[in-house]
């Protein structure tokens, strides 16, 4: 209630300075005054373009006037714009701006310090090319009949539960425009994912939501039930995420209403549990066996998981069992440790799993090397907000880029990091029906279709700059990093690219496979012998 408590001490003045203004005129100057603030006050609370100032008339003001003049103190006295928490004010503004469809052109020279160590940059070329459309697509998995094409940049996993009725209406109406897909999160499929009927890939984590038994195992009726509606286009098995790889989740009895309990199929108003580890499976060829079986019950839609990577052995024993069972995903998303969440403990957001680059530079590579990249397409999670993120997350090769964060950011999201505690002042992370009704979905839902469209379109600039027409032509020899004062390097020399085929043959001169790849096994996710032996050594 705070939030209308200077609202309400206007009108109290307004009512006030009136009354007294009928004994002394003097006061019709305050009543004037209050007259306006709450006539502003009004507006705020009747207008539908921005949800801030629907929650909190008049006080939203300050926040513009403090906004009007933050590059100013900013400059003077704080941070700079690239500071990175998470993201800088220079990728959000990159994001509202597209979103908002307004003028995204930047004046005088660049901010950023091109003899800095870990400045990146992409190639120009003498011959540059315009591809006439920026709709890129990537063929997914499948039969002709279920085969997904999809766009290269994408709306990542995000639950009805984590975002609010509103963001998911407005995230999956503006999916529908522009013809990408919008990924459930784990929470399954809810009401407001349909209403628009914007493509959707539906995310299958460890607690079956959508497809569950009263016990919390996987229900198979239930899960072809939704699995064969055709506004679901893909299926995704969730192993991990990078912000929380390896961590469970409980949803407290009271944040189960009624509609999330409905989408998730639970009963309402009781602890429901996200166990840590998939009951259904507990070895690497277990884990295809069943999103196998979820391809099948699904009429062979295109199928595959979400991870981050972890035990590096833990990912060979998958890769070995693709390859001893001919079990193959359609896709695999990769998950960067950077990725976000609703709430994590700050040990898993800041210190769990492999961050994006090195994640999908391992999948992509064990791919390669086992001849199996032209049958599984890899999709990249991590901080990508521009065209330029996601033609680097091309070049290292994903076949395409999801984005969570960034979404939100064209929702209106200022980065205030409340999603946890359900506070969020633009009611997108909120439950709280009197703020996420703010949400204005039309208008949201064209935030969510521009700044996939704006950002495409910049792709497609910055691709034809290369001399290049398509995102499948973006290689790592495009991209360039500076890894010194010095010595600048692409990402073609920086990392070890694996040789198609070359793990059939022998094991590559690479760190991670001369020391796990032998020892993997398609049968465990257990550590191979040698490591532990290392851990035994601390007993002796
Ligand atoms: C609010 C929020 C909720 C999320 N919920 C899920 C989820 O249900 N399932 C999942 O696999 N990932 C979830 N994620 C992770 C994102 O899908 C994504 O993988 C990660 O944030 C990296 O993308 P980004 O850097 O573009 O945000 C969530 C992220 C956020 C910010």
């Amino acid at each position: 209630m705070s939030r209308y408590l200077l609202f309400a001490a206007c009108v109290a003045g307004l009512l006030l300075s009136l009354g007294l203004a009928l004994h002394s005129t003097v006061w019709i100057w305050p009543a004037l005054l209050f007259g306006v603030l709450t006539a502003v006050g009004l507006g705020d609370l009747l207008q539908r373009k921005a949800t801030l100032r629907r929650n909190y008339p008049l006080l939203a003001h300050f926040r513009y006037g403090f906004e009007a003049i933050r590059p100013e103190i900013r400059q003077y006295f704080i941070e700079d714009d690239l500071a990175e928490v998470p993201f800088s004010r220079e990728q959000r503004a990159l994001v509202y701006q597209r979103s908002k469809g307004v003028m995204d052109v930047v004046p005088f020279g660049s901010a950023h310090d091109p003899y800095g160590v870990d400045y990146e940059w992409i190639n120009h070329s003498m011959v540059p090319r315009h591809a006439e459309s920026h709709d890129f697509r990537v063929a997914i998995g499948g039969t002709a009949a279920t085969r997904y094409q999809a766009s290269v940049l994408n709306i990542s996993a995000m639950s009805f539960g984590s975002l609010s009725a509103n963001a998911i209406r407005a995230l999956n109406a503006g999916a529908r425009r522009g013809g990408f897909f919008h990924d459930t999160g784990e929470g399954s499929i809810s009401s407001y994912h349909r209403e628009h009927g914007g493509d959707l890939v539906w995310e299958i984590g460890s607690g079956y939501f959508g497809c569950r038994d009263d016990s919390g195992r996987f229900d198979a009726t239930r899960f072809k039930d939704n699995a064969c509606d055709p506004q679901v286009k893909m299926i995704e098995l969730k192993l991990s995420q990078g912000a929380k790889p390896g961590k469970g989740g409980m949803l407290p009895a009271a944040k189960v209403t009624e509609e999330i309990a409905k989408a998730r199929g639970i009963p309402v108003g009781k602890d429901c549990l996200s166990p840590a580890a998939h009951p259904e499976f507990s070895t690497p060829l277990g884990m295809l066996e069943f999103m196998a079986r979820l391809r099948e019950l699904s009429g062979g839609k295109p199928t595959g998981f979400k991870l981050a990577v972890g035990h590096p052995w833990e990912w060979f024993g998958v890769a070995k069992a693709m390859q001893e069972s001919g079990i193959v995903p359609d896709f695999i998303v990769v998950d960067g440790a950077e990725g976000g969440t609703g709430a994590a403990p700050a040990e898993f957001i800041n210190h769990v799993g492999l961050p994006m680059h090195e994640a999908l530079m391992l999948v992509h590579n064990t791919l390669v090397g086992l001849d199996l990249r032209d049958r599984v397409r890899i999709g990249a999670a991590g901080k990508v907000t521009g065209a330029f993120e996601v033609a680097r997350t091309l070049a290292m090769g994903a076949d395409w880029c999801n984005a969570a964060r960034a979404f939100m950011f064209a929702l209106g999201c200022i980065q205030s990091r409340t999603c946890h505690n359900d506070h969020c002042p633009t009611g997108v992370a909120t439950q709280d029906p009197k703020r996420w009704r703010a949400l204005d979905v039309e208008d949201k839902a064209t935030r969510v279709f521009n700044y996939h469209q704006n950002t495409l379109r910049a792709l497609r600039d910055l691709l034809g700059a290369a001399g290049l027409e398509h995102p499948s032509q973006i290689g790592p020899e495009h991209i360039l990093r500076r890894v010194s004062p010095t010595e600048v390097r692409s990402l073609a020399s920086l990392y070890r690219f694996v040789k198609p085929g070359e793990l059939l043959d022998h094991i590559p001169e690479h760190r991670v496979f001369q020391q796990f790849w032998a020892q993997s096994r398609s049968d465990s996710f257990h550590a191979p012998v040698r490591v532990a032996a290392m851990r035994e050594a601390k007993r002796h």
